[in-house]
């Protein structure tokens, strides 16, 4: 047991394995009590046994499936209405292989279900909930992949550039609220996600796989720096900064009355 000073409770959303799994250690490390969110109960309350005991924390497990709407309409109730949450952790995700020509559609449902609307249901109930009480974190995890989707699947890229630009927006709405917004952009890091979404990780190069331990860290130091964006393993914050440089300084010129010369 340690004697951090209580945070609030976290909502962590796929805390049954991977990256949130390793959220909510962290997490508990730092005071918060946990709601653990996945469909794998028996994992849950492992998991909440562990951190409890490690911890001192409270922790409740529910079992839900995010691609489920009654399951996710039990959760933004939860957030809109129970003050003592501080943090939402929207983590829970699915990845896919293959050319979007041969897709299984329901399969991609599933996924823009669960990677994109209930991102966008939770994130809302939790601007809701935690611009009444002044305060509260929003963490959303995207993917580098929004930052480069040529390199990867077109669905699951396209849901990671939506967690990338709804975070920028929301962050933007919330100016002024004091609740904190933050997307994290992991690269390749060893979870279970591969081999549940049937990708072969095999090719991929040992230097470009990071443990999820040391991505959440990261991802934390950042979430404690301010950030908004956070890219564990950009070694040069000063690229993502020209990155953003640029975009601000297309902005005056992306919407004007008459079209650009070249096209006329
Ligand atoms: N690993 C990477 O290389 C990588 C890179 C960039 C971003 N990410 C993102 O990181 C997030 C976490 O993924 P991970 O790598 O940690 O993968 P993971 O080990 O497969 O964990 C995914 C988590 O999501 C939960 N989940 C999946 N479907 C669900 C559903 N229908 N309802 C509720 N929970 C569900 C899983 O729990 P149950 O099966 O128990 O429901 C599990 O806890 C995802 O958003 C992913 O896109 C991962």
């Amino acid at each position: 047991m340690n004697s951090v000073q209580n945070q609030g409770t976290a909502l962590v959303t796929g805390a049954s394995s991977g990256i949130g799994a390793v959220y909510a250690q962290r997490l508990a490390a730092r005071g918060f009590d946990l709601l653990l969110v996945a469909r794998d109960q028996e994992r849950l309350e492992a998991a909440a046994s562990q951190l409890r005991a490690a911890h001192g924390v409270q922790v409740e497990v529910l079992k839900a499936d995010l691609t489920q709407k009654d399951d996710v309409l039990k959760l933004e109730q939860r957030l809109r209405s129970d003050s003592s949450i501080s943090l939402l952790l929207n983590n829970a995700g699915v990845a896919t292989d293959g050319l979007l020509a041969n897709a299984d559609m329901d399969e991609l449902e599933r996924l823009i279900q669960l990677n994109v609307i209930t991102v966008t249901r939770l994130a809302s109930a939790a601007a809701a909930g935690f611009t009444k009480a002044g305060r509260g974190t929003i963490i959303n995890i995207a993917s580098v992949v929004a930052l480069f989707p040529e390199r990867f699947n077109a669905t699951y890229s396209a849901s990671k550039a939506y967690v990338l630009s709804l975070t920028q927006s929301l962050d933007a709405e919330l100016q002024g609220t004091g609740v904190q917004v933050q997307a994290v952009l992991p690269g390749v890091t060893r979870t279970e996600i591969m081999e549940r979404s049937g990708i072969d990780a095999s090719q991929i190069p040992a230097d470009m796989i990071m443990e999820a331990g040391e991505m959440v860290d990261a991802a934390l130091s950042g979430l404690d720096q301010g950030e908004l964006i956070t890219i564990p393993s950009l070694p040069n914050a000063s690229e993502w900064e020209a990155f953003m440089a640029a975009r601000h300084a297309m902005a005056p010129n992306l919407s004007r009355s008459t079209a650009a010369t070249r096209y006329k």
